[in-house]
């Protein structure tokens, strides 16, 4: 985490970037949620319970909650992990999501901002986006959530 959070060198800036985006996270979640299930098929057992067609209320759902919590994360990037201790241990230690299905997530996420806000989505943009992915990952699944 130390090496990404260096990476953020003026977070204020970072943020306003991210922001921006976060506008059209309703949108967006449901094609993140379908691209990553096309492209990361091993994870189609963990959402059996919904309905994996494209743009389905299912899958709408869902992709609002996890743009949510990526909204809520850019918020309070200052203080991620204590934000995401719920969300940690939920994929960490419940779902034992690997870090290949976070990378494979984050890409699809990459993919579908800049194919949503093509203007929108300039180098820094990108920049800033990949540094508060792999921060979001180590988070997400570290393994401090295990200690009581
Ligand atoms: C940026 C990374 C991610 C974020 C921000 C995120 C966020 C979330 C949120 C907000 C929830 C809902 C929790 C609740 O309802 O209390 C959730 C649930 C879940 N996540 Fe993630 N997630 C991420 C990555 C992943 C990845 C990579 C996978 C799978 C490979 C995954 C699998 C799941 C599953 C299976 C659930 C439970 C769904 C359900 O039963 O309805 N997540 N996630």
């Amino acid at each position: 985490m130390g090496a990404t959070s260096a990476c953020l060198s003026d977070k204020e800036e970072q943020a306003s970037r991210l922001t921006k985006l976060t506008s059209v996270a309703s949108e967006v979640g449901a094609e993140v949620m379908f691209r990553f299930l096309t492209v990361c098929p091993d994870a189609k057992s963990l959402f059996i319970h919904l309905d994996q067609s494209q743009g389905s209320p299912d899958l709408l759902a869902h992709g609002l909650k996890l743009m949510t919590a990526i909204g809520d994360g850019i918020k309070g990037l200052d203080n991620l992990s204590t934000l995401m201790t719920e969300l940690t241990d939920l994929h960490t230690n419940k779902l034992k999501i690997t870090s290949e299905q976070m990378e494979d997530l984050s890409c699809t996420i990459l993919v579908t901002l800049a194919r949503n806000c093509p203007a929108e989505f300039t180098p820094e943009c990108h920049k800033a986006w990949k540094t508060y992915l792999c921060m979001l990952h180590d988070v997400l699944l570290s393994k401090r959530a295990e200690t009581p």
